[in-house]
């Protein structure tokens, strides 16, 4: 079997994602399921898995149903996370709750994660206790991520290790997961599985590094969300930890009088909490970090390499992902 490029691989997914049957009646439930799933992003959890399985040389078509439970599950996560974060543009489209409603954007997220555990009931037999396990510790982490997260909104006190914890938690174990899914349908041994997943915890903490720089340094129309919409739900992202923690006191009551004031308008108080940390090279730092996260993914890489496994895909994807915009 020759196996397939990037390019090749990404179709494959788009082509499932566009074929599946996600259910119809009642349609204010399904709408905006068929909503979200069309409406692109991009869709690199499934494509961690089809890569990783491809790795061992089997069909990715076994793999297909773990893949669409992965993206499934992700979207789900979105639907609900953009109520919790009040967020009202994703992918450069309204987000289900804001073009439908809160209680509708509940009840089709709740639907989805039941739509992504179907999928992973058509996977081989002798396979499905191992995916079904790594499925789960993922999923239950992801909410205890997201609970963090949360607490963390109204908690100055929050240190850098804390942040990684939390981020490690709602972001990198599913993309970590996704990788070792794809490795365990491969058939791969357990210390190549967890290779793999460690290769997608360290991809993931600087992917969500990358999302926080990219929520107030980014350009809205590439990166389909409103800028400076962590900055207004006053989350502890990595910039402003670093930025409280640089100024020794010089910006900090006034980081957090302006986060804190409910008077300035909206795009006001973005602009001045972005110039502190421009100030501050706030900016920079964080572009350090991620890219040492970056390094520590490529290091899982090496040890594969070294066991023989070609590893060309990964290495390429993670480059394609380090220089993302969106
Ligand atoms: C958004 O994930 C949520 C985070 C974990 C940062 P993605 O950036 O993968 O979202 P899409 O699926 O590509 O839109
Ligand atoms: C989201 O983190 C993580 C999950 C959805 C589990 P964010 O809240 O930063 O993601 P975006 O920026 O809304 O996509
Ligand atoms: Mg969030
Ligand atoms: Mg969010
Ligand atoms: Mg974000």
């Amino acid at each position: 079997m020759t196996p397939k490029s990037l390019d090749d691989l990404q179709l494959f997914i788009n082509k499932a994602i566009e074929s599946t049957n996600y259910g119809f009646n009642p349609e204010n439930l399904y709408d905006p399921i068929h909503y979200t799933m069309s409406m692109g992003g991009k869709r690199i959890r499934p494509l961690l898995t089809l890569i990783c399985c491809q790795l061992y040389g089997k069909s990715i078509d076994k793999a297909i149903p773990a893949a669409m439970a992965l993206e499934i599950f992700h979207n789900s996560t979105l639907l609900h996370d953009d109520i919790m974060d009040n967020s009202m543009v994703r992918r450069n489209l309204p987000t289900v709750f804001k073009k439908w409603s809160t209680n509708i954007a509940i009840l089709s997220g709740d639907a989805m994660i039941m739509l992504a555990y179907k999928q992973l009931n058509q996977l081989e037999e002798k396979i499905k206790s191992s995916v079904f396990e790594t499925f789960n510790k993922a999923t239950l982490e992801v909410c205890e991520g997201q609970q963090y997260d949360l607490d963390y909104e109204d908690d100055f006190q929050v240190r850098i290790e804390d942040y990684i914890k939390m981020i490690r938690l709602k972001t990198s174990v599913l993309l970590a997961a996704s990788a070792k899914i794809g490795a365990i349908i491969g058939e791969a041994c357990k210390e190549e599985q967890d290779l793999l997943y460690s290769f997608g915890e360290n991809l993931g903490i600087a992917f969500q590094l990358q999302d926080d720089y990219l929520d107030t340094f980014g350009d809205s129309a590439v990166f389909g969300k409103k800028i400076g919409g962590d900055i207004l739900a006053g989350k502890k992202t990595f910039l402003l930890l670093k930025a409280l923690g640089l100024s020794k006191g010089e910006y900090n009551a006034q980081l957090i009088g302006i986060i804190n004031d409910t008077n300035t308008k909206p795009e006001v108080k973005v602009e001045q909490v972005k110039e502190i940390y421009k100030n501050l090279k706030v900016d920079s730092i964080t572009i350090e970090y991620i890219n040492r996260y970056f390094d520590k993914a490529k290091e899982s890489l090496a040890k594969l390499k070294l066991k023989g496994l070609d590893t060309t895909l990964l290495t390429e994807y993670s480059e394609k992902l380090s220089g993302r915009k969106y």
